[in-house]
């Protein structure tokens, strides 16, 4: 196949472009484009690694092959050189994205630690899960251009081969959003997973995230919401949210918000928490999906109005407290923290540490309530001055 020999000459390429950049201690250097941005040049050499990093992990046996020994630790080496890289620098991206940016470049750091200790089992599952910062950054903003190199990626054999729901991930990691949307639409017509724990594993929200954030595409998600209502395992709550959520989609047009994005997402989410009935209730995801694209449009304008700034991190705070299924990545408090620093005087500043005590007391909504810990009550009283004086 055409695709799968221009990826493995671009493997090789990049291979060598590793052992360079790694000799040189600086970070790795990936194929370049004259009209690259500084996000897409960082990306890029983040992909390089972590895609060949990632295709060893899938064989055990070539990853803990002491043949293959020094190649892979140069590719983790590479891949944490970059994280850090775009850590440090901000790679382009407003400071929404500082959580995910520490939480990549922490990953990448332990899988290598955890491989340079001969614990190849913990670096390839820090390998697996990896993924789901790459996940979670690019469906905040809709894309603006193909990604070649991913889509030869996704392509290859021993990607093809993964399960639907690994291989989703990596598809989202390398920007293929509409194999992506397809890859979701074929899990919600397997049988082989019920209705309920496909709500429980959290498809819809990762689905929508996809279809609303990245694709900007409310219409694919309507027409698989109506096809998924159609299946005989359908409980009742569940049924009633489809029905509520293919509303909602009809009724939304995000490219046009008369009010502007920041007013839109308020009212959006004002009205989604009220209309939330329990901590299982998912009826209003899809509102709470919408808001946060229309927030991190707003953010990615760099406005400058503290206020503004801090409104918008408190209601993406929020709105990601009644979205978010990943034990790994909560983003809500790193949100609210955020929205209190901004602007700590602020009526904002007091709803987001509300907010932020009591969804901490009551154990992130998907534990069981707990008591907090010294670090995280020291933080809070921190906060808690920083808005008194
Ligand atoms: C902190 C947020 C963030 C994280 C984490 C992140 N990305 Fe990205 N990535 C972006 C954004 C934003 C863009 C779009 C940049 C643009 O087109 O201007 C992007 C674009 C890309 C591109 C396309 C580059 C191009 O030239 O068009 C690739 C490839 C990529 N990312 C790979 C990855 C991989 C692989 C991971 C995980 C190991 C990852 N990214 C993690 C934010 C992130």
């Amino acid at each position: 196949m055409r695709i799968e020999r221009r990826w493995a000459g671009l493997r090789r390429l990049a291979l060598s472009a590793i052992s360079t950049a790694v000799l040189a201690n600086t970070a790795l250097a990936a194929p370049e484009e004259p009209e690259q941005t500084t996000t897409q040049a960082t990306m890029r050499g983040i992909f390089v690694a972590l895609s060949t990093a990632y295709t060893y992990s899938l064989d055990p046996d070539a990853f803990a092959d002491p043949a293959n020994r020094q190649r892979i630790a140069e590719v983790l080496h590479a891949l944490a050189t970059n994280t850090s890289g775009l850590e440090d620098h901000g790679g382009g991206l407003d400071a929404s994205f500082d959580y995910l940016r520490r939480s990549l470049s922490r990953d990448a750091h332990d899988a290598a630690r955890r491989f340079e200790q001969g614990n190849y089992i913990g670096s390839r599952f820090v390998l697996s899960k990896i993924t789901e910062n790459c996940v979670t950054c690019h469906t905040k903003l809709p894309t603006k251009r193909q990604f070649d190199l991913g889509a030869a990626f996704v392509e290859t054999a021993d990607i093809k081969k993964l399960q639907p729901t690994a291989r989703v991930n990596i598809e989202i990691a390398t920007r293929q959003f509409d194999a992506a949307l397809e890859t979701y639409e074929e899990i919600l017509r397997s049988p082989d997973t019920t209705a309920d724990d496909l709500a429980l594993f959290g498809v819809f929200e990762s689905y929508l995230k996809i279809a609303l954030g990245a694709l900007d595409d409310t219409q694919h998600p309507v027409r698989a919401f109506e096809e998924f209502a159609e299946r005989t395992d359908m409980p009742k709550n569940l049924m009633s949210s489809l029905e509520h959520w293919i509303e909602t989609l009809n009724a939304l047009d995000l490219h046009n918000v008369e009010v502007g994005e920041l007013d839109a997402a308020r009212g959006m989410v004002e009205h989604a928490v009220v209309d939330t009935r329990s901590g299982a209730d998912r009826s209003q995801l899809v509102d709470f999906v919408a808001a946060t694209t229309l927030l991190h449009r707003y953010l990615s304008t760099s406005p400058d109005d503290d206020l503004d700034v801090a409104e918008a991190y408190y209601l993406l705070g929020v709105a990601e407290s009644y979205i978010s299924r990943s034990y790994w990545l909560s983003e809500t408090e790193f949100l609210l923290e955020k929205a209190i620093r901004r602007a700590p005087g602020s009526e904002v500043a007091k709803k987001a540490y509300a907010f932020l005590d009591e969804y901490t007391r009551s154990g992130y909504r998907v534990t069981p309530a707990r008591a907090v810990s010294p670090e995280r009550q020291a933080n809070l009283d921190e906060l808690r001055q920083l808005i008194e004086n």
